[in-house]
């Protein structure tokens, strides 16, 4: 018998990454076969975000692009799925008439079962409870196989912290931690595959096991993960400024397999913005945070995340960004304009700000991030960095390409026989993006 085949479009975060490679590995499992294009399936899937208005117009465009091919091919199935599906539910049914189910970002497990009432039935369900059920989660991530040497392991799911601006608490429902013995059962699965480094998913990790989970706290849960054999690197996100504790500071100075780099996202520099953004910390604590981090580990790399425009925001509150931004000299951030999100409180917010500035304040801070991001790049150039070989260039020629614990892309000559491995390579040349090197 012919095998069914699948094909998954994946939008948004690394949370939503993971979650599409585990799905894939579940209809594997089931014996499905992953079509090279969507042409070829019997099963579409789209795992959607709606974190800013523009990734709802994105999972609308894509799912547009396969009008033609239900028309020709009537069998195939389409779901929709994730964050954006679980915000419209059965609103992505009427909006695009040919879509056969909705499936919510608590459901991805019952994606067979859903698929199965469209093809026995001719139903076209919509699944979009949130139970927070722990038995869910493991349904899904108890299929996560290795795949390369990189490997994503979610520790939690929800977020609880309801930032003024986030639709995420709404979509992704409440914070909920696993076993700190599944994961450590994950861990060691993918370590059996030759994974070699892992990192950790949540929305706020520095909370984990406050809710579900069996007693560890997160410190714990990375020695945990530490001590699985053949695991090299451990990495985490998102870090959360108010959860950030001094002894998860402390793993980055006494576990040698955290590697030192945090993404601690600020959203502003500015106290009165952080308030109206319900961030529960300011900006004396978010620079005290990131003192004691390189105090902790000198050499650690740190990231953000930036929102301009938020309602109220003036001249001299995006003044503060700026400033911070040259007080702390990130390493690189993310930065977007304020998008207002349905059932948020910041999106009835008074003191709206016009596109235009929030455009003109976007440039500005990136231009200086580019400033900081090709300097702190230059920097590497002389020095000697443990790299984690995980493939070849993409730009060919025989290279192979890995990370420094930083994260920073390197590129360099060696043997492919090398993958996998840990190797010391001298910096030689660097882009804002990307550096150069040699064995
Ligand atoms: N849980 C993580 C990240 C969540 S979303 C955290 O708390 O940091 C990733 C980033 O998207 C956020 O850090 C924020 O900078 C941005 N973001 C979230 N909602 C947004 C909105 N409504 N408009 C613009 N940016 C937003
Ligand atoms: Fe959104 Fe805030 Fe939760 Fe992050 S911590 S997911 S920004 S509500
Ligand atoms: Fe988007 Fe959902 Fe992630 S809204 S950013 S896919 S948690």
């Amino acid at each position: 018998m012919r095998k069914l085949k699948y094909y998954i479009e994946t939008f948004g975060c690394q949370m939503n990454d993971h979650d599409s490679l585990a799905i894939a590995s579940m209809l594997e499992d089931a014996g499905y076969a992953k079509a090279p294009r969507p042409a070829e399936a019997d099963l579409i899937l789209v795992n959607t975000c709606t974190i800013r208005d523009k990734a709802d117009q994105k999972a609308y465009s894509q799912i547009g692009r396969w009008r033609l091919l239900k028309k020709e091919k009537p069998e195939v199935i389409i779901g929709v799925g994730g964050c954006m599906a679980q915000s419209d539910g059965r609103g992505v049914l009427s909006r695009v008439p040919f879509v056969d189910f909705v499936f919510g970002t608590q459901n991805m497990h019952n994606i067979l079962q859903m698929a199965d009432e469209v093809r026995q039935k001719r139903l076209r369900p919509v699944w979009t409870a949130m139970p927070g059920d722990p038995a869910a989660m493991e349904a899904l991530y108890s299929h996560a196989k290795a795949d390369g040497i990189k490997a994503f392991i979610t520790v939690m799911q929800g977020c609880d912290n309801y930032c003024s601006y986030c639709i995420v608490p709404y979509v992704r429902g409440r914070e909920l931690s696993r076993p700190s013995a599944e994961i450590v059962a994950e861990a060691r699965k993918l370590a059996e595959g030759g994974v070699r480094e892992v990192t950790l998913l949540g929305q706020n990790v520095n909370s984990y096991g406050q809710k579900g989970g069996d007693g560890a706290d997160f410190a714990e849960l990375i020695r945990k993960v530490g001590e699985v054999e053949g695991i090299l690197r451990i990495r985490f996100t998102t870090s959360h400024p108010k959860d950030l504790t001094d002894r998860l500071i402390d793993i980055f100075a006494s576990e040698p397999k955290a590697m030192p780099h945090i993404h601690l996202p600020v959203q502003s520099g500015s106290d009165a913005i952080l308030r109206a953004m319900n961030r529960k910390y300011d900006r004396a604590h978010y620079l005290g945070l990131i003192a004691k981090l390189r105090a902790a580990r000198p050499d650690i790399a740190i990231t953000t995340d930036f929102i301009v425009g938020f309602p109220g925001e003036s001249d001299a509150d995006f003044e503060e960004t700026l400033s911070l931004m040259r007080e702390v000299v990130f390493d690189n951030c993310f930065s977007f304009k304020f998008s207002p999100r349905r059932g948020t409180k910041a999106s009835s917010m008074e003191g709206v700000v016009a596109e235009k500035v929030k455009e003109e304040r976007l440039a500005r801070l990136q231009d200086l991030q580019l400033g900081h991001t090709t300097a702190k790049s230059l920097a590497e150039i002389g020095q000697k960095r443990v790299v984690l070989v995980e493939g070849s260039s993409k730009a060919g020629g025989g290279q192979l390409s890995g990370r420094t614990p930083q994260n920073r892309i390197v590129n360099f000559r060696g043997d492919a026989a090398l993958l996998g491995r840990e190797v010391e390579v001298k910096i030689t040349a660097a882009w804002p993006n990307s550096l150069a090197g040699e064995l």
